[in-house]
């Protein structure tokens, strides 16, 4: 499905294609697919500096990571150094914040569609925790059960907000702040100030509007179309009156996958009209499907994703038998040319999870020349994953009814709230 026109130029379908070039199929990323080009039957990796061109975002180059370890006197983080994190919208307005010690916070969210989230839901929110600890500033996280119960028409209203008390569980286990981080689910909290930022930022979308951003017709509920109202309502600080008093003046940085981005760009348009600051925004890539480059690691596909819930025995399994390499067929032409760390899912997992940058330049290295076999590779890459849910799974069973009702109450944040 086509969502604005940015995708539209890039989401090419079979039928109006001439006979002749009908293996060529244009990539399309929005917020239900993700596939790379198909070019002679071969599904390609998705091309993000095309994506960067046709979202009209910046690409975080050298100069902003320079800048991130000055601010912040840490190495910028593993994720931001392997290109993960990979673009931006105006991310230097949040920085010149933090440097004038004025206030800002951070938003992100997930739609609890199951009960088990997957290793890439994973990296918005650790990403998220990362600039919490960095910027020591207040995290709004939504859950958005109402959008699960418009999009999902085989779930009950009820399972969606059981989800997401069982989805923060796993958002409170990436470890963030108790006293400034604050979770909440959209079935169970809208109202007040949220609800009033709502109906003004649905006054301002046509239903045109949403319809050709993310590709409704007229079948769709009407619920779906005015969806991106409360989505949007977050971005701006006086939906959170036990955060932020009534200032409608401090801005917000959302760190999210690229899929995400339709959303905030009707909700930058929209703040114009409301007189709020636009919220700024950090993209990362799709983390892979096991299957490879070309889609991304999803919960709706099970030999796809490595779930937060798998065991041990699971994570090596799907890794030996599902994880596409880059190797060679046989051990003897792996020798002889090397393998291609590029194509390699292990290769890949291994460099978003892996902080050691000695290291994963020597597997690199070693995997080119042929002399690490794809063996050691998907091995070395089954332990850190291991390491990461086993260590995930421990935090995730200290996480108590208690400690999840503290981080989804509304509650002060000790923001100063007279620093303009
Ligand atoms: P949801 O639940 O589909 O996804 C939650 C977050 O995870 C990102 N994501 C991924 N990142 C990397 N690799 C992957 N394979 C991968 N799959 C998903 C998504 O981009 C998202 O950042 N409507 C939203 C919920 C939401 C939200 C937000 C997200 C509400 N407000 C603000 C980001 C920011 C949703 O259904 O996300
Ligand atoms: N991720 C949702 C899905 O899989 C779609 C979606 C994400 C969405 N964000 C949204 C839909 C915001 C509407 C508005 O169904």
């Amino acid at each position: 499905m086509s969502t604005d026109q940015a995708v539209k130029e890039i989401t090419t379908s079979m039928e109006n294609l001439p006979a002749s070039t009908q293996e060529q199929v244009e990539q399309v990323v929005d917020p239900w697919n993700v596939q790379g080009a198909i070019v002679d039957g071969k599904q390609l990796a998705i091309d993000y500096d095309r994506l960067i061109e046709q979202f009209g975002t910046r690409k975080i180059d050298e100069e902003v990571l320079q800048r991130m370890e000055k601010l912040t006197g840490r190495k910028p983080h593993v994720f931001l150094r392997r290109g993960l994190f990979f673009s931006h919208r105006e991310l230097g307005r949040i920085l010149d914040r933090f440097e004038q010690k004025k206030p800002f916070y951070l938003y992100t969210g997930r739609g609890p569609s199951s009960d088990s989230m997957h290793l890439g839901h994973m990296i918005p929110f650790m990403f998220c925790k990362y600039l919490q600890e960095v910027f020591d500033c207040p995290v709004v996280i939504q859950l958005t059960d109402d959008e699960k119960f418009l999009f999902k028409p085989h779930l009950k209203l009820e399972e969606c907000i059981k989800f997401s008390r069982q989805n923060a569980k796993d958002i409170i286990a990436v470890g963030y702040n108790p006293d400034k981080t604050f979770i909440f689910s959209n079935l169970l909290h809208v109202g007040g100030e949220f609800y009033h930022n709502v109906v003004r930022i649905s006054r301002c979308i046509t239903y045109s509007q949403s319809k050709s951003t993310f590709g409704f017709n007229e079948s769709d509920n009407i619920g779906k179309s005015h969806f991106v109202a409360i989505q949007a309502a977050p971005s701006f600080s006086n939906t959170f009156p036990a955060i932020f008093g009534a200032r409608s003046d401090i801005p917000c940085l959302i760190p999210c996958a690229i899929d995400q981005d339709p959303y905030f760009r009707l909700t930058r348009d929209v703040a114009h009209k409301l007189k709020y600051p636009k919220p700024a925004l950090i993209h990362a890539k799709f983390f892979p499907a096991l299957q490879g480059p070309g889609t991304k690691m999803s919960a709706s596909i099970d030999s796809s994703a490595i779930f937060m819930t798998d065991t041990a025995a699971q994570v090596k399994n799907k890794i030996n038998r599902h994880a596409y390499s880059g190797g060679g067929a046989t051990l003897e032409l792996h020798r002889e040319h090397g393998g291609n760390p590029d194509e390699d899912v292990p290769f890949q997992y291994l460099s978003f999870f892996l902080d050691n940058d000695e290291e994963i330049n020597e597997i690199e290295k070693s995997y080119r020349a042929g002399t690490l076999s794809t063996g050691d590779l998907k091995k070395r890459c089954i332990d850190v994953l291991q390491q990461f849910v086993g260590d995930f799974q421990a935090r995730k069973a200290a996480v108590s009814d208690e400690i999840l009702d503290h981080f989804m109450t509304p509650r002060s944040m000790g923001v100063d709230l007279s620093s303009k």
